[in-house]
């Protein structure tokens, strides 16, 4: 597996059906879309004000985190550098690669959460703690203060 840096990852713009009439659709297509194929899809809702979602990280699993209502943030962090994403449109999603540590925050009244996965659910995949993503992305403790 790669070693990715946050900078590798991005919010890319979905396509996005407007009818004056009718609103808009958006499409998430195999094949087209992503760089993975999608074989999951979960999403998280009903957060209350000042909750925190995620704080762990995936060995393999690819994802795509759109929300679907509402807004939130995501941080992105790969052992050296943090990143945070504002995501508040339903046409856009940021594209999360394996090996980084995510946590989202500031979820607003009603916001939807989305997430499209390259994997189906495996408890193996997690790391939920932050001194063994470190060791899993071979970084000493403390060695980036
Ligand atoms: P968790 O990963 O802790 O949620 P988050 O990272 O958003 O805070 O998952 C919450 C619970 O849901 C946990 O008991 C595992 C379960 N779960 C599934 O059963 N299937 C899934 O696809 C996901 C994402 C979670």
């Amino acid at each position: 597996m790669a070693d990715y840096s946050v900078y590798d990852c991005s919010i890319i713009e979905l396509d996005k059906h407007h009818s004056e009439r009718k609103g808009n659709l958006s499409v998430v297509e195999n094949g087209i879309t992503l760089p993975f194929d999608v074989k999951r899809v979960y999403y998280v809702y009903d957060v209350p004000g000042g909750e925190s979602r995620g704080s762990h990280a995936h060995k393999t699993l690819s994802q795509l985190i759109v929300a679907a209502s509402g807004s939130f943030s995501v941080t992105l962090d790969d052992g050296k550098v943090r990143r945070t994403f504002f995501l508040n449109r339903p046409y856009q999603g940021l594209l999360v690669h394996p090996g980084l540590w995510r946590d989202l925050e500031d979820f607003s009244s009603g916001a939807v959460c989305m997430v499209l996965a390259s994997e189906v659910y495996q408890e193996e995949d997690y790391i939920r703690e932050y001194d063994d993503f470190l060791k899993f992305r071979g970084i000493e403790k403390n060695s980036n203060e």
